[in-house]
């Protein structure tokens, strides 16, 4: 009912100041509309990684001004698009990599930043492939061009991006 659309509410996540987790603040507020170009997407999961909480502490160089909503990357589905958006339907998942603003239960964001995810994955797994792994991904492939039978040192192998790192240079045939 068209009329109801401003009742429709949800929550995010706000960070009131940069320091630690007392910084965080659950708001409940209107759910956002998307404008033109833009998609609602209905977040299922989001990313906590290491850049999350260095934004909320505010030491990233890409720290949001405060008050801000975290939330680097997210698994959601399609929920409402805005005028203008073709070729994507409501129930499609997709992931993407806002920087900021993933901690919410509603998000909108231009159609172009989002990426197709197949149905039938864990959104909660599937969102761990999203900053760490194109971290890892850009490192081995973009920056090192590694190639089969190389050697890599992964400094801090058990951490988000050295476990993708890991786990892609298997996948590339390095000797580790
Ligand atoms: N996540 C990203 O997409 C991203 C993007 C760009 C750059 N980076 C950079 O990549 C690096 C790793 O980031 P991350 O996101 O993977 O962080 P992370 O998930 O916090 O992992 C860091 C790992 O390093 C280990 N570690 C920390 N200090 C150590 C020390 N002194 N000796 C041995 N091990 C140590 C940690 O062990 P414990 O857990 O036991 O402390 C953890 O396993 C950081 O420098 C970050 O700024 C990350």
């Amino acid at each position: 009912m068209e009329g109801s659309k401003r009742f429709v509410r949800h929550t995010r996540i706000i960070v009131t100041h940069y320091g630690g987790p007392d910084a965080l603040r659950v708001v409940e507020e209107e759910c956002p509309e998307p404008k033109d170009g833009e998609v609602r997407v209905k977040v299922r999961a989001a990313g906590v990684s290491l850049p999350d909480i260095m934004a909320r502490e505010g030491v990233h160089p890409e720290t949001p001004l405060a008050p801000f909503t975290p939330g680097w990357d997210l698994v959601g589905v399609v929920d409402r698009l805005g005028a203008g958006v073709s070729g994507i339907e409501p129930g499609q998942i997709v992931a993407a990599m806002p920087i900021s603003g993933a901690y919410a239960e509603f998000v909108c964001l231009p159609q172009r930043e989002l990426v197709p995810v197949p149905s039938g994955l864990d959104a909660a797994e599937a969102v761990t492939l999203v900053l760490n792994y194109i971290t890892a991904y850009q490192m081995l492939h973009r920056s090192a061009k590694v190639r089969p039978g190389q050697r890599a040192l992964i400094h801090g192998a058990a951490g988000g991006v050295g476990s993708a790192l890991l786990q892609l240079g298997q996948l590339a045939e390095l000797v580790l």
